[in-house]
């Protein structure tokens, strides 16, 4: 991990009481305004407004909520390669290898690459975006994530105009990720996003949360977060990105096309066909909420889908 600036990341109660300070210097909310000039195809992400849904440097997200505590972020997990148990991912993973690492970005691309994680990293200096993680199950956290916008990347390796979706592709090691062992579903983890969505400023690869490394049992060294789609969107572990012309089958679509569809972007208007998705519990409190349409991030993102039954393409 040569080239990683870990020097940014600090220990929780540090960060704790740099929080004013940085917030005196102007804070990162600067640093989290994307900018990326479209030279190629691919169209530019849209920019992030200053009033943007997007935080740094505080302990509450910008709607005024609290973050989940490091504890409950790091210890209440979905990661279903090592098991359906929530309590069991940070046990299981620890010791589980992280490095080296390599992600492929290739298919319908220009430039394809194959980043060492320590290269990505060093490139693309990820930054601190406090979002929600709403999951289909119907509950939520609120997270300072480290990480750098997916266009960034994109821009790099340069998609074809017949590049219409991107592939996530999750790491695949049954000898030590005991959830892969079983028959029941289809390894390795699959996720998707339309390449309009992929280069919205709000879809980050992550490296880090609370300003520390990304543990392995949310996702170590890479995962996806795109704060308006329900958790399940948000691949783990990814060793692979391909731009692709057809929409991809995710896992969670082929493991029950009923219930899972390709969007999933949170409406509390449509239900689950096992949860009610109109309320929520943010992990740490007792009373249910609201959900919000999109999670809170309509204003930046429903013009991605203007004119599409959302009912229909749940
Ligand atoms: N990625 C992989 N590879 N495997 C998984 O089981 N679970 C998803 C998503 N990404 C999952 C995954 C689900 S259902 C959710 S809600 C989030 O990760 C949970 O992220 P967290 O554990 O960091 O809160």
């Amino acid at each position: 991990m040569s080239t990683i600036h870990w020097s940014e990341i600090t220990p929780e109660h540090i960060y704790r009481n740099r929080r004013a300070l940085m917030r005196g210097a102007g804070g990162l909310g600067a640093l989290a305004t994307g900018a990326c000039g479209g030279s190629t195809a691919i169209p530019g992400p849209a920019a992030t407004p200053e009033a943007a849904p997007v935080r740094a440097g505080s302990d509450t997200d910008e709607l005024g909520d609290r973050l989940t505590t490091y504890e409950s972020v790091t210890n209440y997990n979905n990661y279903y390669e090592f098991s359906s148990d929530k309590e069991a991912p940070a046990r299981l993973a620890k010791g589980f290898k992280t490095e080296p690492w390599t992600v492929t970005v290739g298919g319908l691309v220009r430039n394809p690459r194959t980043y060492a994680i320590e290269d990505l990293v060093g490139k693309f200096s990820p930054e601190e975006r406090i979002y929600r993680l709403r999951c289909v199950e119907g509950w939520s956290m609120a997270i300072p994530w480290l990480g750098f916008p997916l266009h960034k990347l994109l821009k790099e390796v340069e998609p074809t105009a017949q590049a219409k979706y991107l592939r996530f592709e999750s790491v695949f090691r049954p000898d030590e990720m005991p959830g892969q062992k079983g028959g029941f579903f289809n390894w390795p983890y699959i996720e998707g996003l339309r390449l309009d969505e992929a280069m919205h400023d709000l879809a980050i690869l992550v490296t880090g949360l609370y300003r520390k490394i990304l543990p392995a049992q949310n996702g170590a060294p890479l995962r996806l977060a795109v704060p308006w789609k329900y958790g399940f969107k948000s691949t783990k572990g990814i060793v692979k990105i391909d731009l692709v012309d057809k929409q991809p089958t995710t896992f969670w679509m082929a493991a029950a096309p009923n219930e899972y569809g390709f969007y999933a972007n949170v409406n509390p208007e449509v239900p689950h066909p096992r949860w009610s998705q109109a309320t929520e519990r943010r992990i740490g409190e007792l009373r249910r909420r609201k959900t919000l349409p999109f999670n809170g991030y309509g204003q930046e993102v429903a013009h991605l889908y203007a004119g599409m039954d959302l009912r229909k393409n749940f």
